[in-house]
């Protein structure tokens, strides 16, 4: 379905989340037939590019990044007539008019800041002292949302003094990804699973989200964040919400984010000894981490496992057990809900312990595998083992799969459509760092400095420690 007619100012155009995402995305909608005919996408930077000058980018970003398999060739011809330029001094008073003389009346206005969040506060101040914005109009922001809780406040008061909460949209990407959104539909659309999704029937759950990446390139920003900023804070901290939460009574945008914000509040501090904190090494082949970033003795980590507990009727007594880190074996994110043993085994002792474990995996191959407990075939009387029922979307789904859109293009879709469901609220991220601070600043105080791990591995053996002291083990990382 298409949206409605828009101007979409995209502000750092000429950045690479912009030409990484989210121009690749815009025409891939377009492609869809989602962005109607005479819609305007404007890009604003400092550069003097000129229309011309940047459609060629656009046209560039495109190639480089991917058109997806269902655009025509013709079709980017089309789509760069949308496409305009703005020169634009985010700080001073030039180009503000002239952006202004672009926008059109009585058309759905979106201002995307993809630029650094120092910069939020001078834009959306011009954005209302020019009159480009009214009240209908949107405000998309990208993370960093903030360093820590008071920065992240600072960040929400500012915005807040030129727009309302619902025309402020927060992205944390991973919540436009499709099988995020799944994880919402599995456990709401289907009786199966509900009512043993709670602490009497769920033994832990094991939230990993790993890649192979190295920080190189990135060493500038990522050093002063590390992997608990980078990623725990928002990524990990959304699929704890949507694993964990109430169901909420709507999928509307409010019903879902306050369930979500109970979960994060219902948080215990994190016990120090439950954290694991990790940096990866050289090998012959490779530099480290410390290579990769400005500070030869930095105390940054690239890796994070740590145990926590959500203190509500549901959850009381479950561990819930993160982990995220870079330059690992393998890119593979899921989320595993492993259940409680039968209560009483009929087979005897001799036919092992069983458990059913679900598992949802977010991404590469995104699908869902249930393990399920059976006789092992043949005439050995009865023994026992555990077979998965796999599922991947993708053959599920087949050709439709395909059509599954990045989650960039998703989440700026939404945007047009005024959706907030899959953005993150003020207090939500605020929430998220009032939990994450205590646990950086303890690191700080202590003087913590990170465990090294080989490129490649698992993480440090500490982090194998954390789930072994509690006599349960991590789920093998692997493509
Ligand atoms: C970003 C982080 O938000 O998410 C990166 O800043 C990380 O460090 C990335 O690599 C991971 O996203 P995805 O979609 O590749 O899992």
């Amino acid at each position: 379905i298409p949206v409605e007619n828009f101007d979409l100012v995209i502000f750092g155009a000429t950045g690479d989340l912009a030409r990484r995402k989210i121009l690749p995305g815009l025409f891939r909608r377009y492609c869809a037939g989602q962005i109607p005919e005479g819609s305007q996408i404007i890009g604003a930077a400092r550069s003097d590019e000129g229309d011309e000058g940047f459609r060629k980018t656009v046209a560039e970003a495109i190639r480089e990044f991917g058109s997806g398999s269902h655009c025509e060739d013709g079709t980017l011809d089309q789509f760069l007539e949308c496409i305009h330029y703005e020169r634009v001094d985010a700080m001073g008073e030039a180009g503000w008019q002239e952006l202004k003389g672009r926008l059109r009346d009585n058309v759905i206005k979106a201002f995307y800041f993809s630029v650094a969040p120092s910069l939020f506060g001078a834009l959306a101040e011009r954005l209302r002292s020019f009159g480009l914005a009214d009240d209908d109009s949107r405000v998309v922001v990208e993370k960093p949302f903030g360093h820590n809780l008071e920065t992240a406040r600072a960040l929400n008061q500012t915005l807040a003094q030129h727009f309302d909460e619902h025309q402020i949209y927060r992205i944390d990407h991973y919540l436009g990804k499709e099988t995020v959104q799944n994880l919402m539909a599995v456990r709401f659309g289907n009786m199966l699973f509900e009512p043993l999704w709670n602490a009497q029937y769920v033994d832990h759950i094991q939230i990993t989200v790993a890649e192979t990446v190295d920080v190189g390139g990135r060493g500038g920003y990522y050093d002063k964040s590390g992997a608990m900023r980078d990623m725990v804070q928002n990524h990990l901290m959304q699929l704890l919400c949507l694993i964990a939460m109430e169901p909420p009574a709507r999928f509307e945008p409010d019903a879902v984010r306050d369930e979500k914000l109970k979960v994060i509040r219902a948080l215990d501090p994190v016990d120090y000894h439950h954290i694991v904190r990790g940096q990866y090494g050289a090998d012959e082949n490779q530099p480290g981490y410390r290579a990769h970033v400005e500070d030869p003795r930095s105390r940054t980590e690239s890796f994070v496992a740590l145990k926590c507990h959500i203190s509500n009727w549901r959850w009381a007594g479950t561990p819930f057990y993160l982990r995220t880190g870079k330059k690992l074996k393998a890119r593979t994110s899921e989320i595993a809900v492993v259940f409680k043993d039968a209560p009483h085994s009929i087979f005897g002792t001799d036919a092992g312990q069983h458990r059913n474990v679900l598992v949802i995996r977010l991404q590469p191959n995104e699908g869902m595998t249930l393990d399920v407990t059976i006789k092992e075939p043949g005439p050995g009387g009865m023994r026992l083992l555990d077979v998965p029922l796999d599922m991947s979307f993708a053959e599920a789904l087949g050709a439709e799969a395909d059509e599954v859109p990045d989650a960039y293009e998703r989440l700026i879709m939404d945007v047009i459509r005024g959706n907030q469901t899959l953005f993150m609220r003020g207090d939500e991220v605020e929430a998220a760092w009032a939990w994450t601070d205590p646990i950086i600043e303890g690191w700080q105080n202590r003087g913590e400095v990170p465990k090294p791990y080989e490129p490649g591995s698992s993480g440090p053996e500490d982090a194998l420690m954390l789930m072994h002291r509690d006599g349960r083990k991590w789920r093998e990382i692997k493509a």
